[in-house]
């Protein structure tokens, strides 16, 4: 079995977590920007990871133009934003929005904590998270999107990498009981 790791995110936190999870899984790491159709076809396995802006999935275009492609091979997505496990509602619709239905299959989705550092942001990102930290009204939120915050740690990954081990070796075992 092949697979890959393709992400795309903006400041690293995405990048770190697919960086991690190629050292681990042994596997290799590509930006989706940079993959052809060519080369995703040579694979049994894709783990994508993307990060959240307003809602929105950055690789959700990409999804969405290779989803024929996908839909024929078993597909890992992790996706990196400040919407944490405590709103559930908030992180389907998330999905909901960014996912084609053709795709989904929320065994295989993986929530993962983000980082925002106030510093590193373009101005227009950090006029768009200090709008957004005007309009709340729950202090606690509020306070949360006006701060810096780094949730990403190598222990989030332990479902995933335990997910796709799963899926590796239950394949692994089916071709070799073919093979008999
Ligand atoms: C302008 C801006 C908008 C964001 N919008 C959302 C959002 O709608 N939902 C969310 O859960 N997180 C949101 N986040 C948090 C990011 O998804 C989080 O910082 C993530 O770790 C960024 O990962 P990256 O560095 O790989 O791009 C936003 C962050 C910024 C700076």
């Amino acid at each position: 079995m092949k697979g890959i790791i393709v992400h795309k995110g903006k400041y690293g936190a995405t990048r770190q977590y697919a960086e991690w999870l190629g050292a681990e899984l042994k596997l290799p790491v590509q930006p989706a920007d940079d993959l052809t159709k060519e080369k995703l076809l040579l694979f049994d396995y894709i783990i994508t990871g993307s990060s959240v802006y307003v809602g929105k999935l950055l690789i959700k275009k990409w999804l969405k133009q290779n989803s024929v492609l996908l839909g024929g091979k078993k597909l890992f997505l992790f996706i990196v934003c400040g919407t944490p496990e405590s709103e559930p509602a908030k992180q389907q619709d998330i999905i909901k929005r960014n996912v084609p239905a053709s795709l989904l299959d929320s065994q295989n989705i993986f929530f993962l904590p983000g980082r925002l550092v106030k510093q590193k942001l373009s101005w227009k990102d950090a006029l768009i998270l200090r709008l957004g930290g005007w309009v709340e009204k729950d202090p606690v939120k509020k306070k949360a999107m006006l701060s810096d915050i780094d949730g990403v740690k190598i222990e989030n990954l332990s479902n995933i990498i335990e997910s796709v081990r799963k899926f590796t070796s239950g394949t692994a075992k089916l071709s070799s009981a073919e093979a008999l």
